[in-house]
This record gives structure tokens, sequence and C-alpha cells, in this order.
């Protein structure tokens, strides 16, 4: 037994790539289906990054009341980089005119699913996509399963992969699941949630001779920090007493506000770039199309970035036969993705200490530090690159 439903534009994972998209669409007056393997519960608590550019929240606030990142999240006009325990900061406001708002990446999920919801659109969870057919025609289909095993096809005028960085839509666009640039880093981030009030009124990315460790936060009475650790490191392998050394020694100068630590996890540094991000009636957005390593946060604000572009171009595919915008979506999508790409590479490579670092390389990393911190030309290009480029820019 196969289900066919027929749509304009068949999405395949409600991350915030797809849900946006399906908002944007639906304002166009363009329907759409939306499909994703996980529960709604599952991507409603899934733990990610916080921070929203400017232009991120602007987009955001086009689903309407139904978007807290204002009234729920907090505007933070700088962060602080600490330099062997000597604190700088960088000021937003000064510097760019712009802001950043921590607002964690589940509750823009919250936000979307119900206003998705809300608007009566056809968003299904637990049902797998398994591939993608007829990319090359103007008739693309989806073929999934639902949690019975049931077939579903999805027949649409487009289909859009915004399925995560393992993406079933990759292989359909570029020929397989791995084509693409790839970089791999010889450290990753232990990361933790604690019950405990901030430990700073800002972030705080301290780059100490122990390493890495970044100060965050996610409300008024939970804490969000990361330390640099080895990728396989086990997430168990540290008591809570040593969790706490580990942060302290790596933030020098301040006391960290210590209560229970509820949730651990191991996030791996990759960088990506699919070779392709178009075949036919078929794109890919988000992580299915770039990952970047953590620093900086930019993996969440590149897929909303992608997803403006990719609403733009479909709007004028759909409604006005115009295949132009689509056409340039490719090379428009990718100035932003390598920006993006060189950004998070760089912040990552300026404040981790590499296992095979020399005393060459720490000092003129310190030099580079130094660079930054002490120019407001330097202060400025961390803030313009954090708070997010503006689009028509
Ligand atoms: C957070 C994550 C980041 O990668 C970052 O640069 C800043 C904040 C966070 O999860 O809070």
């Amino acid at each position: 037994m196969t289900t066919t439903l027929r749509t304009r534009v068949a999405i395949v994972g409600a991350g915030p790539a797809g849900l946006l998209l399906s908002h944007l669409l639906d304002r166009a007056g363009i329907d759409s289906v939306v499909i994703d393997q996980r529960s709604r519960d599952e991507i409603e608590s899934t733990i990610r990054a916080g921070i929203l550019e400017q232009g991120t929240v602007e987009l955001l606030d086009t689903i309407g009341e139904a978007s807290r990142a204002r009234t729920v999240g907090h505007r933070h006009d700088g962060i602080e980089l600490r330099v062997e325990g000597e604190g700088h900061r960088i000021d937003f406001a000064e510097t760019v005119g712009r802001a950043v708002w921590l607002y964690p990446q589940h509750e823009v999920l919250k936000d979307l699913i119900a206003a998705r919801l809300a608007a009566g659109q056809d968003l299904r969870f637990g049902v797998t996509a398994e591939g993608i057919e007829d990319a090359d025609t103007d008739r693309p289909r989806v073929i999934a399963r639902d949690a019975d095993g049931a077939r579903l096809e999805i027949e649409a005028d487009f289909v859009v992969g915004s399925d995560g960085s393992r993406s079933v839509a990759r292989a359909t666009v570029t020929g397989s699941s791995t084509g693409g640039y790839f970089r791999e880093y010889p450290f990753a981030w232990f990361g933790i949630l604690c019950e405990a009030p901030p430990s700073s009124d800002e972030l705080i990315y301290s780059n100490s001779p122990e390493g890495f460790a970044l100060v965050s936060q996610r409300s008024d009475t939970v804490q969000r920090m990361y330390f640099q650790c080895d990728p396989d490191t086990d997430t168990a392998a540290f008591s809570e007493a040593q969790l706490w050394d580990e942060l302290q020694k790596r933030v020098p100068g301040t006391t960290l506000k210590q209560g229970p630590i509820f949730q651990r996890d191991v996030l791996r540094f990759r960088s990506f770039v699919a070779h392709e991000l178009r075949r036919g009636r078929v794109a890919l957005v988000g992580d299915a199309a770039h990952t970047v390593p953590p620093t900086g946060a930019k993996g969440m604000n590149l897929a909303i970035a992608d997803v403006r572009l990719l609403a733009a171009a479909l709007g004028a595919l759909l409604l006005d036969g115009d295949e132009r915008l689509l056409d340039a979506y490719p090379e428009t999508a990718s100035r932003r993705i390598w920006k993006a790409q060189h950004f998070s590479w760089w912040m990552t490579s300026l404040l981790h200490v590499a296992p095979d670092a020399t005393d060459f390389d720490r000092r003129r990393q310190l030099g580079e530090l130094r660079t930054v911190v002490e120019s407001a030309y330097g202060r400025a290009y961390l803030a313009e690159a954090y708070c997010g480029w503006p689009f028509d820019a």
C-alpha cells in the first residue's frame, strides 16, 4: 500500500531550515509538506547552540507572536575574549551597531512547530525519507516510510533537503552522501548543562594554556558551558568535581558558579560544504549542505540564510516561472557559506590549543589574539561576522 500526496514543495527535515522555509513559502501562497523521521518531542528537546544573529531574529519576527526570541531570549551587545586570564570585551553596539540574541535552538523549533501547526500546515513526524526520484524532471518525488512502515510518496514541483548532516537528499544532489569539501579537527567540545545562574553577564570565550573554554548561558537558572577535549572523550569519564576542575582551570579570572550537572555531550568539530547545492528540482539547505565547527555559533544562522535565498528563488519559480534566482542559488548561497566557513575555522583556530602546537604556534596565536583585541578594526571584524553580515550587503 502506497499513499501518494501532491504538493508544490516537499521539504525533507523539520529542523529550523525546513520549518522556516515552509513558513516563508506559505506567506507567499505556496503549499508545502514537511516530513521528519524524528518525533516532535525529540525535535523539541535536542539541545543545540544558543546564539541567533540579528538577521535570524528579524526573519523569525515574521512568524509573529509565536517567536519568543525577543521576549524570552536575551539580547547580547558583546562578548568577552579572555586571553590567559586577561579580559577583552568585543562591543557589538559600538563596533557594528548590531547584536545577537541568546535563545536556544530547540526553543526556536518549538516556536516554528507551533506556528506551522496553527497555520494548518501538513507537518509529519516519524516519517523517514528513503530517497528522491526524478530530480531532473519537473515532477520530483520523495519516497518515504511512516512509523508503521507504510510507504508514502510525495510528488512535488520541487524538493528541498533540509535533513541535516546525515542527509538522504544530499546523495541525490551530489551523487554521493559524502561528496564535498571536508576538514576535521583534532579536538572537540565537552558540553555541560548545569543548574546555576550565569557566571558572567556576557559569554566568555577563554583561550588559556590549558585549552579553550566557553562560558555560555541558557536562562537565569541554567548555564551552558564547554571545554576543549579530545574527540574520543567518553562523557562518563569525568566525575562532576573533575568537570568543574577542567572548566575552572581554563577560565582564569572568573570563579564559575557551580550547580548540579544534568547533561553532558561531546561535540565533534567538522567543516563541510557539499560540492553541489542543487540538481534539477532538488536543492540542499542548512546542515545537509554544510557543517561548521561550533565556535561562533554559525550553524543554524547559516541554515536560515540559505532558506531566505531559496524561499525567494522558489517564489520566483513557482509563481512567475522565473528560474533565474534558482539558477543563481548555489553561487549566491556559497558566498555566505564560505564566509561563515572561514569565520568558524578562524574563531576555532584563534581560540583552541592544538594537541601538536609548538611554542612558536602558541606565541603566534597570542600575537593574533592581540592583533584582534587591541585594534578597533580587529574588534569590528570579529563583531561583524559574529552578529552576522547583513543579508543585503
Ligand atoms: C553557544 C554555542 C556556541 O557555539 C557559541 O559560539 C556560543 C554559544 C551555546 O550553546 O550557548
